[in-house]
């Protein structure tokens, strides 16, 4: 969860860490930490984001050629400066920057106080700093045995990096369930949990994989397994630019995400669909195509806004491939005894590829035998390298913590995906094939259109940014929708929101409209339309507030809503991709009214690595 970064090298070690920080800032904000050495060890953390950190450094000694920093999101124990990584052992001879969970802390905790431990404070990762310790002085081990037989013993999950007093030239990267990439430069090493702090300096790195320990100096590095034994490192070239992971002058990542979508759609589109636009292939899944046609069934797994994707995929699945899906989030499928069939195909989506619920039920599909196939942002992710063939949406870097573009490319993906499917199970006929295809490239011209109304939703923002409570409606392809409506503005504007697909409104939710709710509908031109214009008139006659999403040139909901957004006409199967778009700047623009923290909103990261 939280952001890892390591330097070892030549150069000062502060500036690249602090700069590596800030672009990890979105993984976690509660607390910001470095240790430098360079005559000494030396460690500054405090609670906050890492420009308290800068300030609170500011008269400190700074200097050294070898270096650690975290950014916290805290698991156990409150954000305070004791509980802010780095964390040292108790006779000072380790230091410790962690991500993840260690689960068996607590009895851990109580063999270490037994053995004269004490503890300040109340975080998994200063009980792993001092076994390291304990084991290194009670066994007469080197620093690298002593990380490698501590992580022998913990369970949980973990990115870490460990500094040492007695073998001050070198820093050692271990990983379990966490990501942690390593760059190689010219006699200067980057470690990182993500690419985005190493792309400036280098482009070769290395993913370390699961149970590989990396012992690192200025001179070389070598991998190894938990169980000790040398693990050839692969090295990978980045394809990242350092434009992709800047705010190019928009005021929040998420605003530069929201308007970077005509492009990015593009880009998922992108050698998939042919020139003459009658047909489209997913490279990436094209070796287990036999398996795919043959499918009796799908499950779609993933968490919060890739859980919404993967509902769209359902409906997109069952209409276009005529296959039953099944939609799950990670987290309830791997604890709920679910029956897999060897012959079952399991999608994870996952804009990370990290995210250990998603992961976890990857592993868990796998073991059942199941094909299993990842729709994956991050290159080279976790879930990307796990599954057996896969989708990349290629929307590039998604930094601000609400999604917005990777949900677009994610169903994107999702449609041409059904569409190749259908048209090799012979369930869609070419000339709808051809139809839906040239719908999905023109998605990008009609969002921009919809983007050329982004002071209108500013506008209808600032009238709602006080109300307490949003009720999200919508039927068929856009209930997911109305779920990620409500989603995006629970998450940046704190203000509760529910998401109902329009017709269950009468079986509860209606109790809750008066003249202080209002209602987004999305109310575009399709099969359910009358339904729709019916559910309007019965939060009018209640009083409610209508905010409708309508399709360009509706007459009829622009009557009775109070405020209507006019959307581009598209088929019912593509309107997600853009019906979403206002309601994600009608949640930035509120959030920004409430002067709220968009990029970085309180209680979240950007990727859920913990359980
Ligand atoms: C979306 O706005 C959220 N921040 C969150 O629900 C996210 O979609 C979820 O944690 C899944 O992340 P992933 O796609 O990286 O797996
Ligand atoms: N469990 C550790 C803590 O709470 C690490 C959390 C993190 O990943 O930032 O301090």
């Amino acid at each position: 969860m939280c952001g890892i970064v390591g330097y070892i090298g030549k150069q000062d070690a502060y500036p690249i860490l602090i700069k590596g920080l800030q672009r990890l800032e979105y993984r976690g904000y509660d607390s910001a930490g470095i240790t430098l050495f360079d005559e000494s060890i030396r460690t500054y953390k405090v609670k906050g984001k890492v420009s308290d950190l800068e300030d609170f450094v500011k008269e400190s000694n700074r200097s050294g050629s070898i270096g650690m920093g975290h950014t916290r999101w805290a698991t156990h124990g409150e954000p305070n400066d004791v509980n802010a990584h780095p964390h040292e052992s108790q006779n000072g001879k380790f230091v410790i920057i962690h991500n993840g969970i260690i689960e068996n802390y607590s009895s851990l905790k109580k063999q270490l106080t037994n053995y004269g431990y004490e503890f300040k404070s109340e975080t998994d990762t200063e009980v792993l700093v001092n076994l390291i310790e304990y084991l290194y002085l009670d066994s007469k081990l080197t620093v690298e045995e002593a990380v490698r037989n501590a992580l022998q013993i913990v369970s949980g999950a973990y990115a870490l990096v460990v500094m040492s007093k007695d073998e001050d030239d070198k820093l050692i990267a271990a990983r379990k369930g966490s990501p942690m990439v390593i760059g190689i430069g010219e006699g200067e090493y980057f470690i990182a949990s993500d690419a985005s702090p190493i792309i400036e300096h280098t482009r070769s790195v290395i993913y370390m994989n699961d149970n590989d320990i990396a012992t690192i100096s200025k001179h070389g590095l070598s991998l190894k397994t938990l169980g000790n034994d040398v693990v050839a490192p692969k090295i990978h070239e980045l394809d990242l630019e350092i434009g992709a992971i800047e705010k190019a002058g928009f005021d929040h990542f998420m605003l530069k995400e929201i308007f970077e979508q005509p492009e990015t759609i593009v880009n998922t589109l992108r050698g998939r669909v042919s020139s003459d636009w009658k047909d489209v292939h997913h490279g990436g899944v094209m070796s287990v195509l036999p398996q795919l046609v043959n499918a009796r069934r799908l499950i779609i797994v993933g968490c919060g806004t890739s859980w919404h994707a993967g509902l769209v995929g359902e409906y997109l699945l069952e209409e276009f491939a005529r296959i039953p899906v099944e939609v799950e989030y990670g987290s309830e499928f791997r604890y709920r005894q679910p029956i897999l069939y060897p012959d079952d195909i399991v999608i994870a989506i996952s804009q990370s590829g990290e995210t250990a619920d998603t992961l976890a039920a990857v592993r868990l599909a796998k073991e059942s035998r199941a094909l299993v196939l990842g729709i994956c942002n991050v290159v080279g992710s976790s879930i990307a390298r796990e599954t057996h063939a896969g989708i990349y949406t290629y929307a590039g870097p998604e930094i601000g913590v609400a999604s917005t573009k990777a949900f677009t490319s994610q169903v994107t993906a999702l449609t041409s995906f059904a569409l190749m499917l259908g048209k090799e199970r012979g369930t869609l006929s070419q000339e709808r094939l051809e139809t839906m295809i040239s719908e999905l490239m023109r998605i990008p011209e009609k969002i921009t259109a919809v983007l050329n109304q982004n002071d209108h939703c500013k506008y209808i923002s600032d009238l709602y940014k006080d109300a307490e409570n949003f009720l999200y409606l919508g039927r068929g392809y856009l209930f997911p929708v109305a779920l990620e409506g409500a989603l995006k503005l629970k998450e940046i504007s704190y203000i509760h929101a529910e998401g109902y697909p329009a017709a269950e409104m009468k079986h509860g939710p209606i109790a809750l409209i008066d003249e202080k709710m209002p209602v987004v509908v999305i109310a575009t031109k399709d099969r359910s339309y009358e339904k729709i214009v019916s559910n309007i008139q019965e939060v009018k006659a209640r009083k409610g507030i209508v905010i409708a999403i309508v399709s360009e040139g509706d007459t009829v909901i622009k009557e009775m809503a109070d405020h209507v957004i006019e959307i581009p006409h598209v088929e019912e199967a593509v309107s997600p991709i853009l019906s979403v778009v206002p309601l994600q700047l009608l949640s930035y623009y509120i959030a920004v009214a409430r002067g709220c923290n968009v990029d970085q909103p309180r209680n979240l990261a950007k990727s859920v690595t913990v359980e």
